[in-house]
């Protein structure tokens, strides 16, 4: 059988970068086509990752506030119960409901939807297995891989998504685990580990490094952060790495040892998270054969236009350079797309907003201040912690601060971080900042709503160039 072709535009995975780049391509005429393997729209993000993951952050935070945080403001419930199941289900049935939005969008939009494997014959002509058996090929002027990430595996701890799980397996426990290991104390170890702590699990987490959050988190946030969900109950093992693991009894145990060399230890575990990062992933695409190049870690190497070392083959999202995060990939699948029809198209890099979605939320956009200072870079800090703010304090939810980071000459904004309540939703005044080469007099002298937690943000840039007020 051969689909209807031949295509302007066929991509190759349907996730946030891949999705986006076929309704946009769609959008400006193209004739196009996205072929997904998963049997559901919406990739790694809206199956297995940011969406389920947030609906376990959300609902095991109110949980948690049920538990130990009503009474203090005045609600009393008695025999607050856990639900596991009717708790999955409501993730389920978020994910099930926005995989579903994607599919009417590319009806709406006129782009094909393939359901299949997609590989290389030649750049113009792509070879798939279909999902309900059988096999097409599809002739095309250009093709857009977006075929994103996997778990990056630790060695000798394999995987079975039930007591050695990756994010997957951690979003869809069946039981709350009484002790959990966490591998990595980096974005996806601190958002699950948060939900399991929250529903009762005990939860250490292992990081090789001296700090949690992974790269580009300002240390000092890092350092509060950190602070935070100890206080929450999360245990942290730091500068501390994992040797090996291994099931006894129904349990795990891992070895770890100090970074450094030291004294073993071992700790047992009824559940182990593996979250040390994630890898591009683009097995079975055929890529030797059609000659595009990737680097070292396994990235598909790209120029500054999206278009791979053959022509007629782009490639955007985790696949490729990066921070793998679902917005940046958006970015990417519509730039790519413009740049098919109209030869340009455009990514400020500098202007990509990374946020944990723990409680507090850690959010920010921009330079750190470690690497203004390894840049040799001058600046000016301004803070202005939550504590101060009236709105936080009326919310009794008060904890942590905003940061601005501008040029010492110019008072353009350079960074902004944020540690505190729905700071994820702040940052994008931050990041509108940085993207229109702001000051952060521009943005103090900018009037913000009373009473709302964004006057924080403001009167942190006030602090910045000037004084606050209120501290
Ligand atoms: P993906 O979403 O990985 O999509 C690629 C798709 O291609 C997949 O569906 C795959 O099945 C398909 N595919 C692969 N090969 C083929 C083939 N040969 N033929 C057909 N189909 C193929 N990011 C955020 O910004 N915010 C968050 O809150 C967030 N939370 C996360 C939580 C977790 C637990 C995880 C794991 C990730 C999270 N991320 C988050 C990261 C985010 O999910 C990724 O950055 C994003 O999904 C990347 O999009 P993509 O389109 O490049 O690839
Ligand atoms: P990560 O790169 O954020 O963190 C991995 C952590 O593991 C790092 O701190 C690293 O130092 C540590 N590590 C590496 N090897 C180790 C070892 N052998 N022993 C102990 N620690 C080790 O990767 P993570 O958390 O797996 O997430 C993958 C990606 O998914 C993130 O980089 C992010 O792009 C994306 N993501 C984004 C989210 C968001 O935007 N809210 C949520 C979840 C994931």
């Amino acid at each position: 059988a051969t689909s209807s072709g031949p295509y302007d535009t066929v991509v190759i995975g349907g996730g946030p970068g891949g999705y986006v780049a076929a309704i946009k391509s769609a959008q400006l005429g193209l004739k196009t086509a996205c072929i997904e393997n998963r049997g559901s729209l919406g990739g790694t993000c809206l199956n297995v990752g940011c969406i389920p993951s947030k609906a376990m952050l959300n609902n095991s935070h109110l949980y948690h506030q049920a538990q130990h945080d009503f009474k203090r403001r005045g609600i009393e419930v008695d025999g607050v119960k856990l639900n596991l199941d009717t708790m999955l289900d409501a993730k389920n049935t978020s994910v099930v409901g926005l995989t579903s939005g994607i599919e009417y969008l590319f009806k709406k939009n006129k782009v094909d939807y393939i359901k299949g494997t997609g590989s290389f014959v030649t750049n113009n002509k792509l070879h798939v297995s279909l999902l309900d058996g059988g096999e097409t090929e599809i002739e095309t002027k250009n093709t857009i891989i977006a075929t994103g990430s996997e778990v990056t595996p630790f060695p000798g701890l394999e995987i079975d998504e039930k007591q050695i799980v990756s994010s997957t397996g951690a979003l869809d426990l069946q039981q709350v685990p009484k002790k959990m290991v966490v591998i990595g104390g980096g974005i996806i170890g601190l958002e699950m580990g948060s939900v399991w702590s929250r529903l009762g699990a005990e939860v250490t987490v292992v990081e090789y490094l001296g700090a949690i959050g992974g790269a580009g988190m300002d240390e000092e946030v890092a350092k509060t952060f950190q602070r935070t969900l100890s206080k929450q109950g999360l245990k942290f093992k730091l500068n501390t790495k994992v040797l090996s693991g291994e099931k006894v009894d129904g349990q795990v145990q891992i070895k770890v040892e100090a970074a450094k060399g030291g004294k073993e230890e071992t700790l047992d575990a009824d559940v182990v998270l593996v979250a040390i990062g994630r890898r591009p992933y683009t097995k079975g695409l055929n890529l030797d054969k059609v000659g595009v190049e990737m680097d070292k870690r396994g990235r598909v190497i790209i120029d500054d236009q999206y278009h791979t070392s053959t022509p007629g083959i782009l490639a955007i999202g985790d696949v490729t350079f990066g921070p793998m995060l679902a917005h940046k990939a958006e970015e990417e699948g519509i730039a790519a797309a413009e740049i098919l029809k109209k030869g340009h198209g455009h990514v400020n890099y500098e202007a990509i907003p990374s946020v944990v979605y723990t409680h507090p939320e850690v959010a920010w956009v921009g330079k750190s201040e470690q690497e203004l200072k390894a840049a040799g870079v001058q600046y000016n800090v301004g803070k202005f912690p939550f504590s101060a703010n009236s709105r936080a304090k009326t919310n009794l939810d008060m904890e942590g601060f905003v940061k601005f980071l501008s040029e010492k000459e110019t008072d353009k904004v350079l960074g902004v971080h944020i540690i505190g309540p729905n700071a994820g939703e702040m940052i994008a005044s931050g990041v509108l900042a940085v993207e229109y080469g702001a000051s952060s007099e521009d943005i103090a002298r900018t009037s913000h709503a009373h009473p709302t937690l964004s006057e924080a943000f403001k009167e942190a840039a006030m602090a910045t160039y000037d004084q606050a007020i209120h501290v």
